[in-house]
């Protein structure tokens, strides 16, 4: 987390100009909006579209954020991203909240049951429902399946970590082939040790912050918040040139 970053007097093409050139130095951006091929998204409250049946993701809206990675429900989801506050919640709400993966591990291994749950999703893989903002139309389902816990991709890290709770819940009602008790139990566990049992970092972001993520070995998420006026930009940023990238999020028009 880096303070006062001095971004905060620039006009928005400069500003996100000055951290697009900063995910340069750490990675390849990608454009994760299959629809408009956007690299500097904007993390703030949309109007609701009509008839509000969309599954919406978290970016899109007040409130609070579940924990999760970025682009869980795509092939390769990008190795870092960053978030740059443009302001602040008001409200004092909308802390950002971080739980390692290494956390989430030895929460569940506390009881049979957690390192039940463990061993499953590290092996079983579950649907992730693609949210309609992502996917390539709104009436058409989409749906990756993947473990939740992969291999470490970085030294001394135990694995990787992919998860997105309300995704796989609209992911097994779209695939209930996939859908059985011992699978709901595990996933009922990860949410709870992710949500509540596992210690996490929160923190209020001021103005004019800079948060640099690990998103394949820490969860992510926001508590409430209903100021419509927060404003953040993010960047993701994959390790691999996006030509060698699989999936919507490899596409590059930047
Ligand atoms: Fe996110």
């Amino acid at each position: 987390m880096l303070r006062d970053l001095g971004l905060q007097d620039l006009p928005e093409d400069r500003r996100n100009g000055v951290l697009y050139a900063l995910t340069l130095m750490l990675g390849y951006p990608t454009s994760t909006d299959q629809r408009t091929g956007r690299v500097a998204w904007d993390v703030k409250a949309r109007p609701v579209a009509e008839g509000g049946a969309r599954f919406t993701t978290f970016s899109e809206r007040v409130g609070n954020a579940d924990m999760h990675t970025d682009s869980s429900f795509y092939p390769m989801p990008e190795e870092q991203f960053i978030l740059y506050v443009v302001a602040a919640a008001r409200c004092n709400g909308g802390q950002s909240l971080l739980v390692g993966v290494e956390e989430i591990y030895q929460t569940l291994q506390a009881s049979p049951a957690g390192r039940a749950a463990f061993e499953l999703l590290s092996t079983t893989p579950v649907p992730f429902r693609v949210p309609a903002i992502y996917a390539a139309g709104d009436e058409q389902v989409e749906v990756f399946t993947a473990t939740v816990f992969g291999p470490a991709r970085r030294p001394g890290a135990r694995c990787t970590i992919r998860w997105r709770y309300d995704s796989i819940m609209k992911g097994l009602a779209a695939r209930p082939d996939l859908d059985t008790p011992e699978l709901r139990d595990a996933i009922a566990l990860m949410n709870h040790a992710a949500e509540h049992a596992a210690p996490r970092f929160v923190h209020q972001l001021a103005t004019d912050t800079l948060l640099l993520v690990d998103n394949h070995h820490m969860l992510h998420g926001r508590t409430t918040y209903d100021d419509e006026k927060r404003h953040l930009i993010r960047i993701r940023i994959s390790d691999l040139p996006n030509a060698e990238r699989i999936g919507p999020s490899g596409v590059a028009r930047d």
